[in-house]
């Protein structure tokens, strides 16, 4: 079948690796982004692709609902694959309510735009929410998070996730709109916003700025490449269950601190530095609040039940990220000037 897709969210890091893998894996697809540009959001990211004939763009709210019915009305789309978030745990700290507007009211003006122009006409329909390991809570230092974990969110991104993946749920059971979920753990890779571990340490030692680590560093993650999660997220939006989640994960996890010192010692050897020396940069800071101990997860069911599996190892997917950021220091450059100085300096003060 011939989709319009609408993907929220598109101009951001996931997003847009899941529109340039569908507007150029589906030619005979419409594919209309439809997001807000906030901070995160970059159309730089697409100007690979989007002079292409099947992709749109609309600069959209989702708070606003008017706007979110209008842009439904004009596309009539048979599917939704919605990523638009706020994303970042730090900035929930701060300001929780943009995150209950953004991630809850935002998910719901969805729902209800895709009933109405649904109109409970089902057929060959879908609404897939993109979400996080996050959901589940915290892991001790063993176990692994299934499609069956109990949610028990902990920072007001996990909560603001956790209800609206709650919410999508209940207009399945309530309105029959045939809806699937992803739960991924933590993504890399080229276009990842550098107020994350990962571009955030790869930007400061490029520059010689200190690695910031929180507490002793001994929190663990499971990080996939982002361009794998994009896959998954075709595979699941077009051959998943209806009704179902399926957790995605890079069964990688690494230590904050282990992870840094490999990143430390892949950049050193790519720029020309004595092995240790960018390790000289790692220091401890404040802890977060709330911090997760550990998120792992088993992504036996989409592995089994749709084949996927990540298809880069995680050596292979640092180095193609660590190549782009030292290829596109503009990019970088432009997107750490500005406001994000501010909220740097805020959030790394003393
Ligand atoms: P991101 O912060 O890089 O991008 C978010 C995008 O949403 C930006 O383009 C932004 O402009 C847009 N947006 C934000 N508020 C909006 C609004 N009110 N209206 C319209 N657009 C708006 O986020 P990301 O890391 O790419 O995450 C994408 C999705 O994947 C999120 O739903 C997130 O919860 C989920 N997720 C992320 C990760 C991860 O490691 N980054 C892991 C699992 C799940
Ligand atoms: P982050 O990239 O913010 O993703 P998330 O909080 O969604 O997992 O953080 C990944 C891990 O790195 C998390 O345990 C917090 C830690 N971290 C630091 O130690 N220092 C930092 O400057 C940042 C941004 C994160």
């Amino acid at each position: 079948m011939k989709h319009t897709l609408i993907i929220t969210g598109g101009a951001g890091f996931i997003g847009s690796h899941v529109v340039r893998e569908l507007v150029t894996k589906y030619p005979d697809y419409t594919i209309v982004n439809v997001d807000a540009l906030t901070y995160a959001g970059n159309l730089e990211n697409l100007k690979d692709i989007d002079h292409l004939p099947n992709y749109h763009f609309e600069k959209v709210d989702i708070c606003d609902a008017q706007a979110v019915n209008r842009v439904f009305e004009k596309y009539q789309p048979t599917g939704v694959i919605h990523l638009a978030a706020e994303s970042h745990v730090d900035r929930s700290i701060a300001d929780p309510l943009a995150f209950v507007m953004t991630n809850v009211i935002g998910t719901v003006n969805l729902l209800n735009a895709a009933r109405e122009v649904w109109k409970g006409n089902y057929e060959g329909k879908r609404f897939h929410h993109v979400s996080t390991d996050e959901v589940f809570g915290a892991l001790g230092s063993e176990g692994f998070f299934t499609e069956d974990t109990k949610y028990d969110p902990h920072s007001p991104y996990s909560a603001s996730k956790a209800s609206s993946d709650h919410f999508v749920r209940a207009y399945h059971d309530t309105y029959g709109m045939p809806i699937i979920m992803t739960n991924c753990s933590n993504n890399y890779g080229p276009n990842h916003f550098p107020e994350k571990l990962i571009p955030l340490c790869i930007h400061n030692i490029i520059n010689n700025k200190p690695l910031p680590i929180y507490g002793d560093g001994k929190y663990t993650r499971d990080w996939l490449f982002v361009i794998d999660h994009a896959k998954a997220i075709d595979l699941v939006f077009h051959e998943g269950k209806n009704g179902a989640s399926y957790n995605v994960g890079g069964f990688n996890e690494w230590t904050n601190i282990d992870l840094v010192k490999e990143l430390c010692k892949q950049m050193d050897a790519k720029l020309g530095r004595e092995p240790g020396t960018s390790e000289q940069l790692i220091t401890f800071v404040k802890d977060r609040p709330g911090h997760d101990l550990r998120y792992a997860i088993d992504a036996n069911k989409i592995n089994k039940e749709l084949g996927w599996y990540p298809s880069v190892t995680f050596e292979q997917g640092l180095a193609k990220t660590i190549d782009w950021f030292m290829d596109n220091q503009d990019w970088l450059n432009n997107v750490t000037s500005g406001d994000y100085q501010k909220y740097y300096n805020k959030q790394y003060q003393g």
